[in-house]
């Protein structure tokens, strides 16, 4: 079994596959590799584990014949051909639940930085501003009691609703199929998109980014919100058009939002970066010391078993699964 790593992954999971494989060769560089030099590194290997900032296109799947299992170090996978590698009988797969918990806390820390302008207020103590205690000061927005609206309700939009139970907040969600656990425990209510969006003080994306949730967030959307509300994205930045939310905050249209995912990462619209009302962070959903060693782990784990022709735990295309 010979593998090649994108990346320099915590050591745990380099360890495993050291110890099961014949080669691991990891990616030497703290730079994101070009496809030139995936292709390069996957030559004559059986296995691939590989990060969401790695497009692993037909190009890349195509090159090597021998390919038969793609690692992903995320939850997300619309940074791979799954179909491409379907076809050819590649298994892929992928680590999720071990972020489920980083991902929707840091969805909190974003909803709150914004709500209560923490970033702001930062910039505005360490630039000497602070003159004193004010009534009118940097005045922002209480949680409590308000209405909560959740797009996409998988592990990580349900961990991060149920926590609204803190804050007695009525909880709305928007998903294809029902959530009970929701339902049960918070008496959510499941809506259609423009009525969470009319009804919510704060909206929070949680869905994978398919040809169907992109751009699911344009102009006319935003426009639906309350003038007051705030919009958290830490799923995948192209299910907002970023140009139209650029628009909506220059506009006043909404109070503010919150982005961890963009676009084009690692290329963020110049001007967010001019605007007061939102709160930017570079993409850090799962970067806490526990997850992204548990990440490690089960992506190294995932690619063992797969290469061994064992189930691994996750798998996002079974169907080319032998049993
Ligand atoms: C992070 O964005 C992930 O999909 O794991
Ligand atoms: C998505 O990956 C999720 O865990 O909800």
């Amino acid at each position: 079994m010979k593998v090649f790593v994108t990346r320099r992954i915590p050591e745990e999971g380099i360890k495993l596959l050291e110890r099961e494989c014949d080669e691991v060769e990891v990616y030497s560089f703290d730079r994101i590799p070009s496809k030139n030099e995936i292709i390069e590194g996957l030559k004559g290997k059986d296995g691939l584990l590989c990060l969401l900032t790695d497009r692993i296109d037909r190009d890349v799947i195509s090159s090597n014949p021998k390919l038969r299992v793609i690692s992903n170090y995320a939850a997300g996978y619309d940074n791979i051909d799954v179909d491409e590698a379907t076809k050819r009988g590649i298994v892929v797969t992928n680590t999720p639940d071990v972020l489920t918990n980083a991902t929707a806390e840091l969805a909190w820390a974003l909803l709150f930085a914004v709500a209560r302008r923490v970033v702001e207020g930062d910039k505005f103590t360490r630039e000497g501003k602070f003159r004193g205690w004010s009534p009118t000061l940097l005045l922002g927005k209480e949680l409590a009691g308000k209405t909560l609206g959740v797009i996409g309700t998988g592990r990580i939009g349900t961990a991060f609703a149920l926590k609204a139970k803190c804050f007695d907040m009525k909880v709305l969600y928007f998903n294809r199929s029902r959530n009970e656990v929701l339902e049960d425990r918070l008496g959510a209510r499941k809506v259609d998109l423009e009525e969470l969006l009319r009804e919510s003080d704060f909206v929070s994306i949680h869905l994978p980014l398919t040809e169907e949730t992109y751009h699911l967030i344009d102009y006319e959307k935003i426009c639906m919100m309350k003038r007051d509300a705030i919009i958290v994205n830490t799923a995948r930045g192209a299910i907002i058009n970023e140009k139209d939310l650029v628009r909506a905050l220059s506009e006043g249209r909404i109070f503010g939002a919150g982005l961890d995912v963009y676009e084009k990462e690692p290329e963020i619209t110049e001007e967010l970066k001019k605007l007061d009302n939102v709160v930017l962070l570079p993409h850090i959903g799962s970067a806490t010391l526990e997850t992204r060693r548990e990440m490690a782990i089960l992506s190294a784990e995932n690619l063992i078993k797969a290469l061994k022709g064992e189930k691994p735990r996750y798998c996002v295309n079974p169907e080319v699964l032998r049993d």
